[in-house]
């Protein structure tokens, strides 16, 4: 146990369980991990995953560099370091949502697979889906929505993903998507194929 841990005493016993709130909700908790290049779509698919789920009645929360970089990650950058500690974070709020029976969809580059096998055992593998938008890099940088490839390859942005910072595929992800080749509905009727009978609810509940 570390030193600064020995004096915390968890409460978890007392409070409601994870199964409590999946009742409730009538789903179960699931962590959609994308990853993939700046600008390969994770966020808008996720985007357009939350409002399909939804319609169907689920509830979601989408974590990305919006909501996180902006907020609990505002001072860390991308370093090596600060990514691993970005993803960390990232993974810990995401567990808490996910064990409150949410559909948690997070899209972040996270570009290694140490960074993303932290995540996974974070979290739990049983609620570890990995998903890698898989759009080339070339794609990417012809679309290059918020203009950064341009600055990268300026040489003003340091250590930028994809061009001056390594990318690292996943080994075996749930699923591939490439939306230089996929339609955005393509994209979401996969992922609702591979994530509707985990999210269901069975009889045992
Ligand atoms: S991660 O590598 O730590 O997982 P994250 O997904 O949070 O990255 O943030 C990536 C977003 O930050 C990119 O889509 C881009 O808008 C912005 N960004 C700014 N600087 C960099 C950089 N050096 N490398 C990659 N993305 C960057």
């Amino acid at each position: 146990m570390k030193e600064n841990q020995k004096h915390i005493y968890p409460i978890f016993d007392k409070m409601l369980t994870r199964m409590d709130k999946e009742r409730l909700l009538k789903q179960h908790g699931l962590m959609l991990w994308f990853t993939g290049l700046s600008g390969s779509g994770k966020s808008t698919i996720a985007i357009a995953l939350e409002r399909e789920l939804q319609a169907h009645g689920l509830l979601c929360r989408i974590l990305d560099g919006d909501n996180i970089r902006s907020g609990i990650n505002n001072n860390l950058g991308f370093s090596e370091e600060d990514r691993v500690e970005n993803i960390r974070r990232i993974a810990e709020v995401g567990k808490l949502f996910v064990d409150t029976g949410i559909i948690t969809l997070a899209a972040f580059i996270s570009p290694n697979n140490k960074l993303r096998e932290m995540a996974a055992s974070i979290i739990g593998k049983d609620d570890f889906l990995e998903i890698y938008v898989s759009t080339p890099l070339e794609v990417c940088e012809q679309r290059d929505v918020k203009g950064l490839y341009a600055k990268a390859r300026r040489g003003e942005i340091k250590e930028f993903t994809g061009i001056s910072a390594p990318f690292e595929a996943p080994r075996h992800p749930a699923l591939t998507l490439d939306t230089s080749a996929l339609s955005l509905e393509e994209c979401v009727g996969q992922l609702l194929a591979l994530i509707l009978p985990k999210i269901s609810i069975g009889e045992k509940l």
